[in-house]
């Protein structure tokens, strides 16, 4: 995102007379993909958003989806072409408001060739207008679409935005959202930050959400259904939405008993991580299958499995987290995924503190004890942990204990100040696990380099004289198997498993989640 300079459709087409001469250095196409070694053809080249206006119908019934996307960006190249990310069909492209001609390219690539050319710097309005039923539409045999039985979710990461809106699909882009939804009366939408409006007309109701904050297009969400919607204030006066499905039947009670304290677990959160970035906070629990949450925008996406034995306050945790490390700070690169989910581990270790059911100092002593060298936890490098791995358990438990390690070297007195440094340093930015060592090192007045190399960046157990490691934690001999037991030697901690649960559910769903469009690298 980046300041509009000029906005009038005249100014800019006199900008493009002036800058537009005849004897110009060709005028290039925009690459495919960004630049992300992972995913090589998520975002594009050429250009940066600052907003998307996202004007929808849906129809539950029949999961036809049909939409006006309106995209105002900056061209940061002279651009001849340029690519969005998207998977459903096109209708019509309009490029500052002048037919342009467009095609579907590569796995989820639309090419769009303005009838005029655009000069670096200038503005550039997009309309795209689309029809489609985003879960039909599959790419690797996947559709990121979750239907339900009254409606659909949009919740994926690292990519999921192609199946209902066209953009810039990458981290780095970061733009301010309008999303308006028509669905039948009865039927509610929901998306990030506030509902601004809402209103029915013939049979139908259209909703009206507002993102005023930067946000990555992965964290964009979009749910339909039947939903009992409620809003309130912190006493802070930080605006509340939370919705439930009204088919969550036994799960119900534990669902509200968890989303409900969402106000008081930000005030909390706010006390390690400094002042809330954004201007609301909320989730929704939609009636899918799926087992996992994700860290949607201020609306944060929660599946009922979270709540099927009972109360679950960790991953309310987790997700908000979230809202500081990977939402207004987000990776620079995929490879960089620690910093989101790393700091989203470390701060269910401190809740489980706060709980009573568990020390983070003995929940990483659990983690390290549990695996014994030689075993395959120990050859994901969180630092980089590859496509395949992104979302492994060692990113989020060895990366906390990583995360502890770095709290015994440097004492709590500096790490604390890292902790709540950090997101107010790189605030609606992204950031690479090297500038945060850069960080952590001029706060601690420490040099981190081993620290980092050993924890993040090394496909084995780091030995238990190693620094930060606590010199308890050497593993006992015996200890085998793929999951953590009593075997370890180590009694289990109280919150071990719930907070297992955050992402283990989602685990076994990963290849599923990840093995679709924009090109993987493997
Ligand atoms: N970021 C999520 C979390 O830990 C996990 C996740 C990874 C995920 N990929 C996903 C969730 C795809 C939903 C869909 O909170
Ligand atoms: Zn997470």
């Amino acid at each position: 995102m980046r300041k509009r300079l000029i906005v009038s459709a005249a100014a800019g087409a006199l900008a493009l007379l002036l800058t537009v001469p005849a004897s110009a250095a060709p005028y290039t196409p925009g690459t495919p993909g960004i630049g992300d070694a992972y995913y090589p053809n998520a975002g594009n080249g050429g250009y940066d958003v600052s907003h998307y206006d996202i004007r929808l119908k849906y129809q539950p019934a029949t999961d036809e989806l049909e939409g006006t996307a309106t995209i105002l960006a900056t061209a940061t190249q002279d651009l001849s072409r340029f690519d969005l990310d998207f998977v459903l069909g096109v209708k019509e492209v309009l490029v500052n408001g002048r037919t342009a001609t467009f095609a579907a390219t590569g796995e989820s690539e639309l090419e769009i060739t303005p009838a005029r050319p655009l000069a670096k710097g200038s503005p550039v309005t997009v309309v795209v207008r689309y029809a489609g039923k985003p879960g039909e539409v599959e790419r690797g045999g996947y559709s990121a679409w979750l239907r339900t039985a009254d409606g659909g979710v949009a919740a994926n990461e690292p990519e999921g935005s192609a199946w209902w809106y066209p953009s810039n699909d990458h981290p780095t882009d970061k733009a301010t959202f309008d999303v308006s939804v028509l669905v039948p009366d009865g039927t509610q939408a929901i998306s990030n930050g506030i509902l601004t409006g809402q209103s029915s007309r013939a049979g139908w109701t259209r909703y009206n959400w507002r993102q005023t904050k930067p946000q990555a297009t992965y964290l964009a969400t979009l749910a339909i259904g039947k939903f009992d919607i409620r809003t309130d204030t912190t006493p802070g006066g930080l605006p509340v939405v939370t919705a439930y499905s009204k088919d969550l039947g036994d799960n119900d009670g534990a669902a509200r008993a968890s989303v409900e304290r969402t106000g008081e677990l930000v005030d909390w959160l706010s006390g390690y991580f400094g002042e809330y970035p954004f201007a609301s906070v909320g989730g929704y629990v939609p009636e899918v299958p799926t087992g996992y949450a994700l860290e949607t925008q201020t609306q944060i996406f929660y599946s009922p499995a979270q709540f099927s034995r009972g109360a679950n306050t960790s991953v309310v945790v987790h997700e908000l987290a979230h809202q500081w490390y990977g939402d207004s700070v987000s990776v620079q690169r995929w490879s960089d995924i620690w910093l989101n989910e790393g700091f989203a581990r470390y701060a269910q270790w401190l809740w489980s503190e706060h709980e009573n059911e568990g020390t983070a100092q003995e929940l990483a002593d659990y983690v390290y004890a549990s695996y014994p060298a030689g075993h395959a936890f120990w050859t994901v490098k969180p630092g980089d942990p590859g496509a395949d791995h992104q979302f492994a358990g060692a990113v989020y438990d060895r990366g906390a204990v990583a995360i502890q390690a770095l709290r015994n070297t440097v004492g709590d007195e500096a790490f604390f100040r890292i902790l709540k440094g950090w997101p107010a340093e790189r605030k609606y930015g992204n950031a690479t696990i090297q500038q945060f060592q850069a960080f952590a090192e001029r706060v601690s007045g420490k040099p981190l380099g081993a620290l980092f190399e050993t924890w993040l960046f090394t496909a084995a157990k780091p030995a238990a004289d190693s620094a930060g490691v606590p010199a308890t934690s050497a593993a006992p001999a015996g200890a085998t198997g793929l999951a953590p037991s009593a075997e370890s030697g180590r009694p289990e901690p109280k919150s071990w498993k719930r907070i297992q649960e955050t992402n283990a559910v989602h685990e076994h769903e990963q290849g599923r989640a990840q093995g679709h469009a924009h090109g993987r690298a493997r």
